[in-house]
């Protein structure tokens, strides 16, 4: 069986159909988020940036308080590759997921600023998957690929009515959806549509220019299957905090998470300590549960790792939430 009988099959487009391309780009330049900084650039190093500050963050977080701090901080990747990892991460707080930040410097570094013009050579890269190499490549450089993040997913899979589909069904979803005349525009179109009017909970199908070859159509919320949520794990801890002379001690986290933010020690309870608070931070994938102590000394294993700083000092420091909320509670306590 040739190739494309088989995709015939599985998906149900006999041919390529024109108009329905037709239909989405020009929703697309009638609807599309036109406005939004990266879309009005095609500077490689804007549109790496805001698509990895976009892989988990919404677009209005980045826009209203990350993209253009961070732009005027670091105008350009050589200006990345030029400062410290711990410059990097303290201009990402807030953001999470730091590991897109370390992930940054060393792209920066290894490239010496200049991106590479192919999605296949931007894959190689630390922090850049297969959706965000073609994002960079289509968006930057014209490359005409289908990119797959999660809004695109939830499209195809009702586009093609299917609640399950492999990594490799739904690539080959895109690809056969995929308008390769106007790259650019079918990419941002997509995302467009997932943003806007294919919602996981809602869909405004008559406003949909997909909307009259999709086959899930007549009950889009069946599609895709959900997930089986997860019970986050909690994790309790307690955070110590060691004052000496108006100084707190901190040490450089090595977690595969937050390694490279600084961060009170964390330890088993301590006996006889003064619990000076609570804090509760949710993560992806578990919440921190942490209780807050007061300690007059360190447990041994630290004296090695530790450095004391003043509160000022510390604001000058990457911190992830958690150890922000700590510093409150140390604060407020002196007051
Ligand atoms: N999410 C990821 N990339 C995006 C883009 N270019 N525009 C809007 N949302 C996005």
């Amino acid at each position: 069986m040739s190739a494309d009988k088989k995709s015939t099959m599985d998906y149900g487009l006999s041919t390529r159909d024109l108009s329905l391309n037709e239909a989405l780009h020009s929703w697309y330049l009638k609807n599309g988020r036109h406005d939004l900084p990266w879309r009005k650039t095609n500077d490689p190093y804007q549109v790496y940036l805001s698509e990895i500050m976009l892989q988990q963050t919404q677009v209005r977080t980045v826009l209203e308080r990350f993209y253009f701090p961070f732009l005027e901080r670091f105008p350009t990747l050589k200006s990345v590759a030029e400062a410290s990892e711990e410059e990097l991460l303290k201009a990402w707080e807030g953001l999470g997921y730091y590991s897109r930040a370390r992930n940054l410097h060393k792209t920066a570094r290894i490239t010496g600023g200049v991106l590479p013009k192919t999605a296949e050579e931007l894959e190689r890269l630390p922090g850049i998957g297969r959706s965000t190499a073609r994002a960079i490549a289509c968006f930057a450089f014209g490359e005409a690929q289908p990119i797959l993040d999660a809004n695109v997913r939830r499209i195809l899979f009702r586009f093609f009515r299917r609640r399950r589909a492999t990594e490799k069904e739904l690539w080959r979803m895109a690809e056969r959806l995929f308008d390769p005349t106007h790259p650019y525009e079918w990419n941002q179109a997509m995302m467009d549509l997932g943003a806007g009017l294919c919602l996981p909970k809602a869909s405004h199908c008559d406003l949909c220019p997909l909307a009259r070859e999709c086959r899930g159509r007549e009950a889009p919320q069946r599609y895709p299957a959900p997930k089986k949520k997860k019970e986050k794990p909690i994790r309790k801890c307690t955070i110590l905090v060691h004052e000496r002379a108006g100084r707190f001690a901190l040490l450089r986290s090595e977690e595969r998470f937050h390694g490279g933010l600084w961060q009170f020690p964390r330890s088993e309870r301590a006996s006889h300590a003064e619990v000076l608070g609570r804090v509760v931070q949710h993560y992806s994938h578990f919440t921190l549960d942490g209780e807050i102590l007061n300690v007059d000394t360190l447990p041994d294993l630290f004296a090695s790792t530790v450095r004391y700083f003043s509160v000022e000092e510390m604001e000058k420091l990457p911190m992830g939430g958690a150890d922000r909320k700590v510093l409150q509670w140390v604060v407020g306590s002196e007051e």
